[in-house]
């Protein structure tokens, strides 16, 4: 066997000492068009990255590469010192790795304490570890999530009546709840009205913060990421055009011309 098997996930406490990623040349091309093209980083453990950059740049391309939903047609992955460059998405879930889900994979039909509990459930099953297994699943587990994301005064309401920044903390509560290292969140504030956007940052806060995530997001909210991020990744044409601090990636000739150039 070749592939690691969960018990190699780093301990989920402390920092461990590899980088939380490594993206080594990364490339991904389709019907001859490159569309993420040669990027390279590495994201420390507990690290907040912003990915930006214009429409089309390859953001969520580059995202879908590293939830292994797509195979690089070049280039080298690891996650937390494992190389998981050919792991299928269950397994990569399994070391820890995490994206929002897609809002269709919330139950409309199911109370939100229940979307959550379903959620906890698919962890215990998929975890080896016997304690989760023996670990009753429910109550403390779902209110504890619930708290985290601040939705617990509707747990007994349905999903499919949530207003929009409900939902996407529902998404993360689901998300939470298989208790990942590292997430990546694609324009989570998509779709949330102005006036939710401020509790749906500090719930994301929340998370990188108190629970220990690296977290990874796109978004198009300058000002939010401007605030949170440690270090923001500029993708132009599929290329990484920069990757520093806020302040210092947008003072970059390069990024300011891409901006100009597109339109966002
Ligand atoms: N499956 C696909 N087949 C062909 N082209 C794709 C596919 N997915 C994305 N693209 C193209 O790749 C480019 C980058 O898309 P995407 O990663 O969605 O950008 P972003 O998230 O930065 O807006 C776009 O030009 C898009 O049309
Ligand atoms: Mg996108």
């Amino acid at each position: 066997m070749s592939s690691p098997t969960p018990s190699a996930a780093p301990p989920r406490d402390g920092r461990g000492t590899a980088p939380m990623l490594v993206l080594d040349d990364l490339s991904w091309s389709v019907g001859g068009a490159v569309i993420v093209d040669g990027v390279s980083m590495t994201v420390d453990d507990g690290e907040f990255l912003a990915v930006i950059g214009p429409n089309g740049a390859g953001k969520t391309s580059l995202f879908n590469l590293v939830s292994g939903l797509t195979r690089p047609t070049r280039g080298r992955l690891e996650l937390a010192g494992t190389d998981i460059t050919r792991l299928p998405p269950h397994r990569r879930a399994r070391l820890g790795l995490g994206r929002t889900f897609q809002t269709s994979s919330v139950f409309a039909d199911l109370s939100v304490g229940a979307n959550v509990g379903l959620a906890v459930q698919a962890r215990s099953g998929e975890s080896r570890r016997f304690w989760r297994r023996a670990a009753p699943v429910g109550g403390p587990e779902i209110g504890r999530v619930l708290e985290l994301v601040r939705l617990s005064h509707r747990v007994d309401a349905l999903a499919g009546d949530l207003a929009h920044g409900d939902k996407r903390k529902l998404e993360l509560a689901l998300l939470l709840a298989r208790e990942p290292r590292l997430i990546l969140l694609d324009e989570p504030m998509a779709g949330v009205s102005a006036g939710e956007i401020g509790e749906l940052v500090e719930v994301i806060r929340t998370v990188h913060r108190e629970q220990g995530c690296t977290v990874l997001m796109v978004e198009h909210h300058m000002e939010v990421l401007l605030d949170m991020a440690d270090r923001l990744a500029v993708m132009h044409h599929g290329a990484l055009l920069a990757l520093a601090d806020p302040d210092t990636a947008m003072a970059d000739p390069q990024v300011q011309a891409a901006y100009l150039g597109d339109t966002l």
